[in-house]
């Protein structure tokens, strides 16, 4: 133990990049809601905390399994997605191969108040779709959400909307499915499904994607 803290001490600091400055914030936006004492998860409040943790930092926001959300990105946009963008994520590893220096406390910005993100209720199911029972429409629905059902940890699930016109709109894609947490996916944009589209949902037998569409 003592060597592992000699050995960061020596890390060269090659980026200007610092915790109070920049990665805080970043942590407190975007982590603190889980990674705060008495949260899901370990504290990641305070450099010295953080600080130990820097290499699993980089390798998890580089994999894109933290935060989690699970579902695959750039294949729709959905409300609430927790997701860091690009640019959180090169400087996250930034600051991490350059020495994950902590800069001058003056800059650390007041630590966030915490509450358990609001959850939208679940909407109503409109549609329930099991895994490899394709389902046509045999009217229109407006699509606004989704939620996976009974699909085992680990799993994956990719969810289909084929047009009658030939037209492929992608409801959602999870991968390495963590049941714990489980949520809803709504859609940024509704989405309009003709009748006559067909739903394919490709899962592990007897999980469904359950569609809700907003009121007719
Ligand atoms: C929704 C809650 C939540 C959010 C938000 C969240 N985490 Fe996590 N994180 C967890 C939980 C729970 C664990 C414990 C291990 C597990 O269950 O995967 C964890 C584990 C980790 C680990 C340890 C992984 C390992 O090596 O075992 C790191 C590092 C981490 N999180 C970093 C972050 C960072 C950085 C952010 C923000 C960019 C973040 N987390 C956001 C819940 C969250």
């Amino acid at each position: 133990m003592a060597s592992a803290i000699a050995a960061q001490a020596h890390d060269p600091i090659t980026t200007k990049l610092t915790w109070t400055q920049e990665i805080s914030r970043i942590v407190y936006r975007r982590c603190a809601s889980c990674h705060h004492e008495g949260g899901a998860a370990f504290s990641l409040m305070s450099y010295e905390e953080a600080r130990p943790w820097a290499k699993a930092i980089r390798d998890e926001v580089l994999e894109r399994r933290m935060p989690p959300w699970g579902a695959v990105e750039g294949i729709r946009a959905y409300r609430d997605d927790p997701s860091l963008t690009a640019i959180e994520v090169e400087m996250m590893v930034s600051w991490v191969e350059g020495g994950a220096p902590e800069g001058d406390p003056i800059y650390l910005p007041p630590a966030p108040v915490i509450h358990e993100a609001a959850r939208e209720a679940t909407p109503a199911p409109t549609l329930v779709v099991e895994s490899a029972k394709p389902f046509k429409l045999d009217h229109a629905i407006t699509a606004v959400a989704v939620t996976p059902r009974d699909l085992p940890d680990g799993a994956s699930m990719e969810a289909t909307a084929y047009e009658p016109d030939g037209s492929v709109e992608h409801l959602i894609w999870l991968r390495s499915y963590r049941k714990a947490w489980t949520r809803t996916y709504w859609f940024r944009d509704a989405l309009s499904l003709p009748a006559g589209t067909q739903i394919e949902v490709d899962a592990s037998p007897g999980a469904c994607a359950v569609l809700s569409s907003s009121a007719p």
